[in-house]
């Protein structure tokens, strides 16, 4: 008999042998088979079972000799993957059996006596309920610095004007501290929504056991509060079919990514040679093989692009999900890659746009120049007809719209346009009209609250570094 079919029937033997004669088929073990991927839950899974065996101990379902062995198996085993000389055995499914298998290798009896009053089904909705918890407190980490680094680019040029779009047409002039406090806000929500996620996830299945909860007298208040979730679950089938909180957790991921991929797209723009208003550092920027004065964005092209995995991950666990009747069935084991797979993206994006954003240098002068082109200042003009001359605004915007037209065929902007040429459209406009033409005059006076004003900027980056500090 060779290593592999001992292993399969020591595995068939141990966990559920009792009734079995054959092992599985191979197909049926590739297709069951998770250790591939949910051995990433180990350190969770060592954690949880830690907790339920002092629990048990505690209680008197297993003695306290046995409670220390299993600790000290599992610190063991922990130990081993860490370095990386675990013996991941595809025979034994899944991280939860690979590390029970080895455990009772180590320890012998005591081993056994671990999977008492639970079940995998609350052993895996535990496990991954503390992954996904380890990775949102990692994320929310990643886009508060994401944040600061923003708020700190934006306190820098609360004053610098940029043209501000709509349409991608030029608009008005905005301040380019204004817009990147845009992306702060979006991330501020981005938090808070995982911050609920967080809130509503940290419920506690285990002791939850098969579906239908147990008969020992076990105290699921204990274990809840050793793994550091704020109660147990209330009910037993909710408790271990349950994934919408992974599902809260990719729905946060992917409006977080869709807004990392619009400051993504927006640095590409940026740094495209017709809009040159930043150069992205060496560091960020990839050559080409065939020509030699390029630099490409990759990394803002990968972050815009890791949106559709971390939007797919969504629709795919959402699609898993939505035949399922109570309580476990194993197509929940299909959850775990979508979610691996989204923070991977997500952490890789989170960390790229952070460093894209804290090294890139913006060409202030050149985002002046086309700030005041297009007749940014269009706007500014028909204000002033109506707070100096009384204009009804309609009247004003047609007004404005006649002087845009004369000085685009004289080939000037607004600024440009003669006194004379424009008192032939309204004779009572005035000298006193040229101050609001300009860039400068025209961000300084939207002071409305949440306007571009450079004083609003200022004061609003300082309430974020001082907020994100
Ligand atoms: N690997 C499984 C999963 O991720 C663990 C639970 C298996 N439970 C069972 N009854 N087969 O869902």
């Amino acid at each position: 008999m060779s290593d592999t079919s001992d292993r399969r029937n020591a595995a068939a033997n141990i966990q559920w042998g009792g009734r079995f004669a054959a092992g599985p088929s191979v197909v049926m073990q590739e297709i069951n088979a998770s250790i591939g991927f949910d051995r990433k839950l180990w350190r969770q899974d060592i954690r949880g079972s830690l907790a339920h065996a002092a629990m048990l101990a505690r209680i008197g379902i297993i003695t306290a000799e046995d409670e220390q062995a299993i600790a000290r198996g599992l610190e063991g085993i922990g130990q081993e993957i860490d370095a990386g000389r675990f013996p991941f055995s595809a025979e034994l499914e899944d991280i939860h059996m690979n590390i029970e298998a080895r455990l009772t290798e180590r320890i012998g009896e005591a081993g056994k006596r671990l999977h008492t009053a639970r079940s995998r089904n609350d052993q895996v909705a535990t496990d991954f309920r503390l992954w996904v918890r380890d990775a949102i407190d990692g994320i929310l980490a990643q886009i508060t610095e994401l944040m600061r680094v923003l708020a700190a680019r934006a306190a820098h040029h609360h004053a610098d004007p940029m043209p501000g779009f709509t349409h991608l047409q030029t608009a008005q002039p905005v301040t380019f501290g204004h817009h990147l406090l845009a992306y702060v806000e979006m991330l501020e929500r981005d938090r808070g929504r995982l911050a609920d996620c967080r809130k509503r996830l940290n419920e506690c299945p285990l002791g939850s056991a098969a579906l239908a909860g147990t008969s020992f007298p076990i105290d699921r208040e204990a274990t809840a509060a050793a793994l550091g979730f704020d109660r147990p679950t209330a009910n037993s089938l909710d408790a271990v079919s349950d994934r919408d909180f992974a599902l809260e957790f990719l729905s946060a991921a992917a409006i977080s990514a869709m807004h990392l991929s619009r400051l993504s797209e927006e640095i590409v723009i940026w740094c495209s040679a017709p809009f040159a208003f930043v150069r992205l550092s060496d560091a960020f920027t990839t050559g080409s093989s065939i020509m030699p004065q390029k630099r490409n964005p990759d990394a803002a092209e990968l972050a815009r692009a890791k949106t559709g995995r971390i939007t797919g991950a969504l629709v795919a666990l959402l699609t898993v999900m939505k035949g399922l009747p109570l309580a476990y069935a194993k197509d929940t084991q299909e959850d775990k890659e979508p979610v691996f797979d989204a923070v991977e993206a997500w952490t890789l994006s989170l960390a790229a746009v952070a460093g894209m954003v804290a090294d890139m240098t913006p060409d202030t002068a050149r985002m002046r120049a086309m700030a005041g082109s297009g007749f940014a200042t269009a706007t500014d003009l028909a204000d002033w007809l109506v707070r100096v001359l009384k204009l009804p605004f309609r009247e004003a915007h047609h007004v404005t719209g006649r002087l845009v037209a004369e000085a685009e065929a004289k080939g000037v902007d607004l600024a440009g346009l003669a006194l004379a040429d424009m008192q032939r459209i309204e004779p009572r406009i005035t000298q006193d009209v040229f101050g609001v033409l300009t860039v400068d005059a025209s961000v300084a006076s939207r002071t409305s609250y949440g306007g571009t004003a450079p004083a609003n900027v200022a004061a609003q980056a300082a309430r974020w570094l001082a907020a994100l500090a």
